[in-house]
């Protein structure tokens, strides 16, 4: 099945890559910030299409269109295009994100960074891949050796959760910091020991379903701020190599 997962977020992919680039029809969504295009529409229609063709009895929650549920215990958690703004905008980071979840648990997870061409998947118990490599977490144990990745919601003007303060006192402990602007592919960094750590609030599951079991499997982890275990639902999320994590979350809760 995680073999119908890679090519489905390969084919949508393809649809985003010749949309790159191209004038497009954009639209808002909940303020001028959070944008959307034909083309996140389009990638959707076809993962969703596909789905209900080979997996008719299946439940998909996805950005653009919502939730189709009917009790079934599978559930397909899609972003069509995770990195909207760097598309629209020119800038070639952006990804197609699919996690399947059985009986609210991710078993499997694909993200497709689209114009690097790469793959990046899960399944749950059998460790994460770039293509055909085994990704393995970084084994820094020095904040002050870390880069770390973040993004910044898209309430961001009512500065939520103190967004940029937390954002300043990390800067001012780690290496480096990154902002890509595909939640998705950053979790797949952290996963891939490129970043040590990433932080985010207010994310969707579509965000970070698929990036979360990625990061789990290549031996990292994933929690809320304070250390709890986090489900796709989880309006904070702080992932790491493992050995940053208690510094990180210290360093987040006492930003002052
Ligand atoms: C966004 C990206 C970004 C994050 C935003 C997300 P979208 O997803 O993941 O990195 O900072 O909060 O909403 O809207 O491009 O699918
Ligand atoms: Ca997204
Ligand atoms: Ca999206």
């Amino acid at each position: 099945m995680i073999q119908d997962i890679i090519k489905i977020a390969k084919e949508a992919g393809e649809i985003v890559r010749n949309g790159f680039g191209k004038k497009l029809k954009i639209e808002y969504k909940s303020n001028e910030t959070n944008l959307v295009t034909e083309v996140d529409k389009a990638s959707e229609k076809h993962i969703i299409d596909f789905i209900k063709k080979n997996y008719p009895d299946h439940d998909i929650l996805a950005e653009e269109s919502g939730e189709n549920k009917s009790g079934s215990e599978y559930l397909w958690v899609v972003d069509p295009l995770d990195g909207t703004t760097n598309f629209a905008h020119g800038l070639p980071i952006f990804s197609v994100s699919i996690g399947l979840q059985r009986n609210g648990k991710t078993v499997m997870g694909v993200v497709y960074d689209v114009m690097q061409d790469i793959t990046y998947f899960a399944e749950e118990g059998s460790g994460s891949y770039a293509n055909s490599e085994r990704l393995k977490v970084s084994l820094n144990d020095k904040i002050n050796h870390s880069v770390l990745v973040t993004g910044f919601p898209y309430n961001i003007y009512d500065n939520p959760e103190n967004a940029l303060e937390k954002f300043s006192a990390l800067t001012r402990r780690a290496r480096a910091i990154r902002r890509l602007g595909s939640a998705a592919l950053d979790l797949c960094y952290v996963a891939k020991g490129v970043f040590d750590g990433f932080w985010e609030v207010y994310l969707h599951p579509w965000d970070i379903c698929a990036g979360m079991l990625i990061v789990e499997e290549a031996g990292g982890m994933v929690t809320d701020f304070n250390g709890s275990e986090i489900d796709i639902y989880a309006k904070r999320i702080l992932a790491s190599n493992k050995m940053i994590h208690k510094n990180l979350m210290e360093i987040i809760n006492n930003w002052k």
